[in-house]
């Protein structure tokens, strides 16, 4: 258990973060952060769960759900502060999604260059409607309606 002078206090954190006493409750029923308690049944948080925090944060703004990135915590080590590798193993997990999403965007902006200004949407031509003519391949007719 770490020494209650290494550890802070949900106010505390909650300066440190920027963030509100009830949200970082949230974060820790997400599984985020896990604070131990004293005897009188206090939270204590370890000073690295203020990177924990804004890790969290940041990964949210880059449009990850709080779900994927607390599957991708509970793989740091419980307990006691992560290692630079320990980041750099869950970084490079959320840079290879990053990564892939990027390169779509990249494909649908080229391909939207050809579409400025068209507006058909046709499945036969348009690459945004039907890229690869990916709906070609499941065979003739109608495959879905349109709301
Ligand atoms: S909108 Fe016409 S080709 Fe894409």
């Amino acid at each position: 258990m770490p020494e209650p002078a290494a550890t802070l206090t949900i106010g505390d954190l909650a300066r440190r973060t920027g963030l509100s006493v009830s949200a970082i409750r949230f974060y820790e029923e997400k599984g985020l952060v896990e604070p131990h308690r004293t005897r009188g049944n206090q939270r204590r948080y370890l000073r690295a769960d203020i990177r924990r925090l804004s890790f969290a944060l940041i990964a949210q703004r880059l449009g990850f759900p709080l779900d994927h990135i607390a599957r991708e915590m509970a793989k740091l080590p419980h307990g006691r502060a992560p290692t630079q590798e320990d980041w750099r193993r869950i970084s490079g997990g959320f840079r290879q999604v990053l990564d892939a999403r990027i390169a779509t965007l990249e494909r649908m902006r080229d391909r939207l260059d050809g579409c400025i200004g068209c507006g058909c949407l046709s499945l036969e031509k348009c690459q945004l409607a039907n890229p690869e003519d990916r709906l070609g391949r499941e065979g003739p007719g109608p495959r879905f309606v349109l709301d």
